[in-house]
């Protein structure tokens, strides 16, 4: 049985220096699988719009989708602490509506926090979201939802004038009073000065060793194919084994090979008694 970890127990864990690890899940079974494995955190991360529903990007991902497949997770890991992601526009136009969609998030999908992506520009939201009662993770460096004003999905903070940019975003989001922070795609050097300079706890994703480590379940698993970002390690090749398998069952059932007796369900009355209704429909 796994113990649910919480705020506290990440808190004490930086304090302690010892690792996060967390991973993203869209749906029931790898969440099952990750909370059997002893993850200690796992997000619904809003890539679920690339690495699941096939957009190529994030920003069509709607709170309908969001709100789906958290509830999948959570039934998936019970026992695990669980982010909601906050998709693009849920939370960009007003506080109200931001403080409504978390709460969407919290209260629909049980979730037991909730993400969103910047750091200055966003600071009023997380304020107005943690007022409400709502555990926030602030999300600043490559941030998927504004590829477009970073040019892409493109590595951040690599010069001075972008690191200190980014320096201010942590702290206007730790400020804000979230209770922890992830970066993405910067430089080690930049992850390790913002774990330093902010007393909560900094996770990473691409950006080096911080207080905890993030993964896309579908990279790490070798799920999702269309690209590969440098800063992934594919612990598994599971769209070989899939594709395999079903390579397999095509050739089996056009051999003739399956089904075999094995796989049906056999009847429970005499052969004949059947045969005589069977005969009964065809004279009918
Ligand atoms: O949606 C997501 O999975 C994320 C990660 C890319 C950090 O926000």
């Amino acid at each position: 049985m796994v113990t649910k970890k919480g705020i506290t127990d990440f808190v004490r864990m930086k304090e302690e220096k010892k690792q996060v690890t967390w991973i993203t899940a869209y749906d029931y079974p790898v969440a099952s699988f990750a909370e059997q494995a002893g993850i200690d955190m796992i997000l619904v991360g809003d890539s679920l719009g690339m690495v699941v529903l096939g957009y190529d990007k994030t920003n069509p991902v709607t709170m309908e989708d969001c709100l789906s497949h958290c509830k999948a997770v959570r039934r998936g890991a019970p026992n695990t602490w669980i982010v909601g992601d906050m998709p693009f526009m849920s939370y960009q136009v007003s506080d109200e509506k931001a403080v409504h969609n978390a709460g969407r998030l919290i209260k629909e999908a049980d979730m037991d926090c909730i993400k969103l992506e910047g750091g200055v520009r966003v600071a009023p939201r997380i304020r107005a979201i943690v007022a409400a009662g709502i555990p926030v993770i602030g999300h600043i460096g490559l941030t998927p939802q504004s590829s477009g004003q970073l040019g892409g999905f493109k590595a951040q903070g690599r010069d001075v004038k972008n690191a200190r940019a980014l320096i201010k975003d942590a702290l206007a989001v730790q400020e804000a009073g979230a209770y922890s922070i992830l970066v993405e795609a910067i430089p080690p050097e930049l992850t390790a000065f913002i774990c330093e300079l902010l007393t909560i706890p900094v996770y990473s994703i691409g950006a080096g060793p911080a207080d905890g480590q993030l993964v896309i379940c579908s990279d790490m698993l070798g799920l999702f194919q269309a690209f590969t970002p440098r800063f992934v390690k594919q612990y598994a090749n599971v769209a070989e084994i899939e594709t395999e398998a079903i390579r397999t069952y095509v050739r089996e059932v056009r051999a003739g090979l399956f089904p075999t007796d094995a796989h049906v369900y056999h009847i429970i009355e005499p052969l004949e008694q059947f045969e005589k209704m069977f005969q009964e429909f065809r004279e009918s």
